[in-house]
């Protein structure tokens, strides 16, 4: 049976890190967020024009690691089935379905992916109310997607396929490597994730949507007069055909404002596009040219949490 309407949403990521006053002025001051709740040493931040709770959540911890990928479901049934199918076959659950105690509460399960990741899908979350946001205003709608880093990441992808019905829509290579999986869910955005070839795991990027190209722009402008190294960009990628600008967090996590992101249809053909033709990474022509610092950045460091449930 397929489960390709498994999942409907990117709901968060969590990050922990010892620098988490560093990291919460960051993501409030600079990158635009707003933070909205403190429980047990978890800081929650929203994003303006997004019904979604929090779209990042940072706890300190001595360890620089990824605590957490929430994606959305449908229905408490789905969160159930999902929990049944993934005991069967003997992945290991950090909780099994219960009532969850985050801001929005719902109805969620836990477990690690294949690579040790904390995933979480969840149900019945209580939407926050937000606004439109303004001409001009050039702070984060929601959150976009995410990008892991694997070094096994055929076997991550197919895991993401067979569990939480992601389908590939796009990949990229460069020379017959293949580099990277873009990966849709329920929902038609050409892609909500999406795995990447690197030394290890880790975070490759966390995305987060603006208004418009001109808030976009105003965006990445308004971070580099801050002082913020502009990582690549601004630019925009012909796979999924968003703009980007990567800057880094205040522990070197990649973040990225994008705007523009394509929908695909159901019966959408995968696309195997060729990095070495410039077009692909940098369609518009005007950003700073990819190269081995862009990828450096992207790999980030190891994560330290693998296999290891956040204590929230
Ligand atoms: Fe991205």
């Amino acid at each position: 049976m397929s489960n390709s309407n498994l999942i409907t949403h990117l709901r968060h990521v969590g990050f922990a890190m010892p620098q988490i006053e560093e990291q919460r002025a960051f993501y409030s001051k600079e990158w635009g967020l707003t933070e909205v709740a403190e429980q047990d040493g978890v800081y929650f931040f929203a994003a303006e024009g997004s019904p979604e709770p929090y779209v990042i959540r940072l706890r300190k911890d001595e360890k620089k690691r990824a605590d957490v990928i929430s994606f959305g479901t449908g229905s408490r049934a789905n969160v159930d089935s999902l929990a049944e199918q993934l005991l069967r076959d003997d992945v290991e659950l950090i909780h099994e379905p219960k009532e969850l105690s985050t801001p929005g509460g719902g109805y969620g399960v836990r477990f690690f992916d294949l690579d040790g990741r904390v995933i979480e899908v969840s149900a019945d979350v209580e939407p926050r109310t937000y606004r439109e946001l303004e001409p001009g205003e050039s702070i984060p709608e929601k959150i976009s997607h995410c990008v892991v880093n694997s070094p096994t990441p055929e076997a991550t992808v197919e895991w993401y396929e067979k569990y939480l019905g992601f389908r590939v829509v796009e990949t990229l290579h460069a020379h017959e490597r293949k580099l990277m999986w873009f990966m849709r869910c329920a929902n038609p955005q050409h892609h909500v994730f999406a795995v990447g070839s690197a030394p290890h795991v880790a975070m490759h990027h966390v995305s987060f949507e603006m208004r418009g190209v001109d808030e976009f722009l105003r965006g990445v402008g308004r971070l580099q007069r801050d002082g913020h190294e502009l990582i690549w960009g601004p630019g925009r990628h012909k796979t999924g055909d968003n703009a980007y600008g990567y800057f880094s967090d205040a522990v070197g996590n990649t973040v990225e404002y994008t705007v523009g992101m394509s929908d695909v249809e159901d019966n959408w053909e995968v696309n195997n596009d060729d990095v070495t033709d410039p077009e692909v990474l940098d369609t518009w022509g005007v950003s700073n040219a990819w190269g081995e610092h862009v990828v450096q950045k992207h790999f980030n460091t190891p994560d330290e949490g693998l296999f290891v449930a956040p204590p929230l």
